[in-house]
């Protein structure tokens, strides 16, 4: 430096006044994407949040940390980014927004994360208890188009948690591999049928970020009592599901949002072959056809 205030130079163009943050200014001469164009205004609403909230530096890193948290507590097994988009009801939304259901169509809730894809094929009637502890529950479903008529051949994958709240993927040293999982086909009256167990209601895991975030605002972790569906049959759109115990304590208060009135159901105490009591869970599973895109 010279010591002298200098002009811009001679010959170059001029460099348009850019505000300090805008970083959507800048995105904005970038060529139009998918990703320009959901990255703009999620910059512009948290610049937006920044400006309503006003966090204090200090209050900024720590925001920053809490982040730094979450990747920490996520790997393979752990997903807690993901169980913190469930608990702020995220996941709920996009699901909502990509999968309307027209009226009678059963709704579709969040798959949540133990759903897996390489669970086994398992016999008309078959249990998917391999431990066999639990009380006794026989499930018989049906699945349909929406004009009523039955799906045959249509792919039923079931996923629940044991009596304990607890999916066999969560504790591989104390449950069978692949205990309380399994896939059916649909007969030619769109029927499938298992025997299991009685699901117990759950809570998010509390040893986490999220868990601690939740529990600081006094807010339940609480999962009620349910059954994962995911089926699939040619010609419809595929529906990931749940199907709630209507009496469990805690149905109204669901920490992920997947409850919805067309997902409760009775698992009604009943007498099983063999003398033994234990439950019974009727339902129909009702899709609606491919939408063209
Ligand atoms: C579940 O239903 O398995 C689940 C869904 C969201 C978060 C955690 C669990
Ligand atoms: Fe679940």
């Amino acid at each position: 430096m010279d010591g002298q205030e200098k002009g811009p130079q001679q010959g170059m163009a001029p460099v348009a006044a850019e505000g300090t943050s805008d970083f959507t200014a800048r995105l904005a001469r970038l060529p139009a994407s998918r990703l320009t164009g959901a990255l703009g205004p999620m910059v512009a609403a948290l610049q937006g949040l920044i400006r309503d909230v006003r966090p204090s530096r200090a209050e900024f890193r720590a925001t920053l940390g809490y982040l730094t948290e979450l990747g920490h507590h996520s790997d393979a097994r752990r997903q807690e980014w993901v169980l913190l988009a469930d608990a702020l009801g995220l996941s709920a939304l996009v699901e909502d927004l990509n999968s309307p259901r027209p009226e009678g169509a059963t709704p579709n809730t969040v798959a949540g994360p133990f759903y897996r894809p390489d669970a086994p094929d398992r016999a008309p009637g078959a249990t998917i208890s391999l431990d066999g502890k639990g009380l006794p529950l026989a499930v018989s479903g049906r699945v349909t188009a929406l004009a009523g008529g039955p799906l045959a051949g249509a792919l039923v994958e079931v996923w629940q948690a044991n009596g304990q709240g607890k999916y066999e993927n969560q504790e591989p040293d104390l449950q069978p591999e692949n205990n309380l999982r399994g896939r059916f086909r649909t007969d030619a009256q769109g029927r499938f049928a298992f025997t299991s167990v009685m699901p117990g209601g759950y809570a998010l895991p509390s040893d986490g970020p999220v868990g601690r975030l939740m529990t600081s605002l006094g807010l339940c972790l609480e999962r009620p009592a349910h059954i994962h569906f995911r089926v699939s049959a040619e010609g419809h759109e595929r529906l990931t599901t749940q199907i709630f115990d209507r009496a469990d304590p805690a149905i109204g208060r669901d920490a992920v949002f997947g409850v919805k009135p067309g997902l409760l159901a009775d698992f009604r105490a009943t007498s099983l072959p063999g003398g033994q009591t234990g439950r019974a869970l009727e339902l129909t599973l009702v899709l609606c056809p491919q939408r063209q895109s």
